[in-house]
């Protein structure tokens, strides 16, 4: 029986796959019902925790006054150090980047999604030495249940750089214009996140190695039937640092306290989470949080995640840093390449940490 439903499914994937459509291209068909690759089997779907506290959110952090004075810098990076060791998330406002430039980058994610099936259809892969590819779930035929959620993605970790001619034209002025603003802003966070730690301010910025970042524009359609699947499922990021723009739909939740919060959307606000390498190297300091997308009947949704990574064939070997170890804080990770990382990080089960595989 378990091999009958396994090779139905494997065909009912491939069938999927072949379309090109992604799960927007099921709705566009008048589909009123979840197709069984994606519904979550009934114990995962028994294990969730169902409260969602309405009165705690993740912090908001006001950066209008951080270049003003000193005092008022000290006290945004003693708010960042605090979240990021207890929620490893938080939301940054008066961020600097103008409000056009983020509706814009909203809405050409969505025209990506929206438009013509055809043109759509050429950047479809699965092929992870291609820069710029769209999806349906990266981990598809991997995962045991398919996440309601269609995906572009520009992985830059390989080159180090793209070549704008690559970028769908429906939004490549919109995407070189939001890059330009989020990775200036990604790295000045991670120069607030090195004096949190105590360290020199370029610190991280300068050991995340130039350009190198992955991105994704993602397209969460309408779901007739929420319950039985997730937009994204719970996982954390390998990232740094993440930057995540989302627009006013929400679906975003963060494991907090062993109970999933809701990340209300919050107007022009710009949401960082620590990642899986950056709690590494600060030695459990701060905390790389579970986080997961519900599927909803509303949609489509749009978020817009840039993972600040390192470049995959950087010789440096990365492991808690020295600054902050002491006689009784001693390493917990071993000292590991980024290839070594990224090689575990992506052949391990998504929903499965990628910490332990490196501990010491
Ligand atoms: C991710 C992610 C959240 C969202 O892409 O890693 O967590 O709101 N996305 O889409
Ligand atoms: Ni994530």
């Amino acid at each position: 029986m378990d091999n009958q439903t396994s090779y139905d499914r494997t065909k009912d994937l491939k069938t999927f796959d072949d379309r090109k459509t992604g799960v927007k291209g099921l709705l566009d068909e008048g589909t009123k019902e979840v197709p069984s690759i994606f519904v979550r089997p009934l114990e995962d779907r028994s294990k969730d925790l169902s409260n969602n506290p309405e009165n705690i959110s993740i912090p908001i952090i006001d950066l209008t006054h951080v270049n003003e004075d000193s005092t008022s810098k000290a006290e945004i990076v003693k708010e960042i150090l605090l979240a990021s060791e207890t929620w490893g998330f938080f939301q940054v406002v008066n961020h600097g980047i103008p409000i056009e430039v983020l509706n814009n980058m909203i809405e050409g994610a969505r025209m990506f999604h929206e438009q013509d099936d055809e043109v759509k259809k050429q950047f479809y892969s699965r092929d992870m030495s291609k820069v710029v590819t769209y999806n349906t779930n990266h981990d598809f035929y991997k995962s045991n249940a398919v996440n309601w959620r269609d995906s572009l993605y520009i992985i830059a970790l390989f080159t180090g750089s793209f070549d704008p001619q690559d970028l769908p034209s429906v939004c490549r002025e919109a995407i070189l214009e939001y890059l330009k603003h989020i990775v200036k802003l990604g790295d000045f966070i991670l120069e607030l996140i090195s004096l949190a730690l105590g360290l020199e301010q370029d610190y991280l910025s300068k050991i995340r190695s130039s350009q190198a970042w992955s991105y994704a524009c993602h397209y969460y359609p309408a779901c007739p039937e929420p319950e039985l699947t997730l937009g994204t499922s719970k996982h954390t990021d390998s990232s740094f640092i993440t930057l995540l723009l989302q627009d006013h739909i929400g679906g975003l939740q963060v494991l907090h306290d062993n109970q999933w919060v809701n990340v209300t959307p919050c107007p022009d606000a710009i949401i960082v989470n620590i990642g899986d390498l950056l709690q590494m190297i600060s030695n459990d300091k701060l905390k790389s949080v579970s986080h997961r997308v519900i599927a909803q009947t509303i949609g489509p949704r749009v978020s817009i995640p840039l993972f600040l990574k390192g470049l995959f064939s950087s010789p440096e070997k990365y492991g808690p840093i020295t600054e902050l170890l002491s006689e009784e804080n001693q390493p917990i990770y071993k000292n590991f390449t980024l290839e070594e990382f990224y090689t575990y990080f992506f052949s391990r089960p998504v929903d499965q940490s990628g910490l332990d595989y490196f501990k010491l």
